[in-house]
């Protein structure tokens, strides 16, 4: 069943991206209209404060588009923080919680990381999950303990149908120019998959991607098991030309 699953690349601009480069995005949507990655789902994450803007440029396109993180709580007393909800109500899709940036910047625990893919759910929504160990981690030989843990805590109480993926995107990777070896990534969705079939009545549907340094002369290699169902992009995601690149090694025909 997993290798059936259509791919998703998803590109995480994190906090990258003025008005001036709504045209990346406006390419990309061009290209994936003509068929450049007809086999995967397309997903751009732009900053909130492009989140509008790009989801009417690709209204009744293939070109979903997502938030990077939200709230818990659908209004309140959250200075800076954005629900679910608002990025539904901008035209999102999509949204990621739980990236290892916001567990680290913002001390998010696997609990409030479970509460905002609810959260997002709650919305209509859906959610990239991401967990990852660090370089340390890996190095003490716990790096599927670590992953395991995050994934059981993480994952929220509610019913997902089908609207759940999970990035697996080890810390070390990261922006580093480091790709994991593709055997290790292959180890561990493959454990990831155990874990979410043991989990889940529907962990066989949910995607498994991969995140870190992900890039054109990489793609095809990495995402070449059934367990692995499409990547999370960030820095080579931001110009629209790489980007299609790996749209095009994952799901080009
Ligand atoms: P890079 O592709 O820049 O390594 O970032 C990966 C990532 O964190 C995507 O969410």
């Amino acid at each position: 069943m997993a290798n059936r699953l259509t791919p998703l690349v998803a590109g995480n601009w994190k906090m990258n991206g003025l008005r001036a480069d709504l045209g990346e995005i406006a390419a990309i949507r061009d290209a994936v209209a003509a068929g450049r990655a007809a086999r995967a789902e397309i997903l751009v994450c732009p900053p909130a404060t492009l989140l509008a803007e790009a989801a009417q440029l690709c209204a009744g396109t293939p070109v979903a588009i997502g938030g990077q993180d939200c709230h818990p709580e659908a209004y309140g007393a959250h200075t800076g923080d954005i629900s679910a909800e608002m990025l539904k109500d901008a035209g999102a899709s999509y949204v990621i919680v739980g990236h290892s940036e916001r567990r680290i910047d913002h001390g998010e625990s696997d609990a409030r990381v479970a509460a905002k893919a609810a959260a997002a759910l709650r919305a209509g929504l859906k959610v990239i999950l991401c967990v990852g160990e660090t370089e340390a981690e890996r190095a003490a030989g716990h790096a599927e303990a670590r992953v395991a843990a995050q994934l059981e805590k993480s994952l929220p109480k509610e019913r997902w149908a089908g609207r759940l993926a999970i990035a697996y995107e080890p810390v070390w990777a990261i922006g580093t120019g480091v790709t994991a070896m593709p055997r290790d990534v292959v180890a561990m969705h493959g454990f990831l998959r155990q874990r979410l079939a043991a989990l889940l009545r529907e962990g066989e549907t949910v995607r498994l991607l991969y995140g870190g340094s992900v890039k054109p002369g990489n793609a095809a290699e990495l995402l070449r098991s059934p367990d692995i169902n499409g990547a999370l992009v960030g820095g080579a995601s931001l110009k629209a030309a790489e980007f299609l690149a790996i749209a095009a090694a994952i799901g080009g025909q």
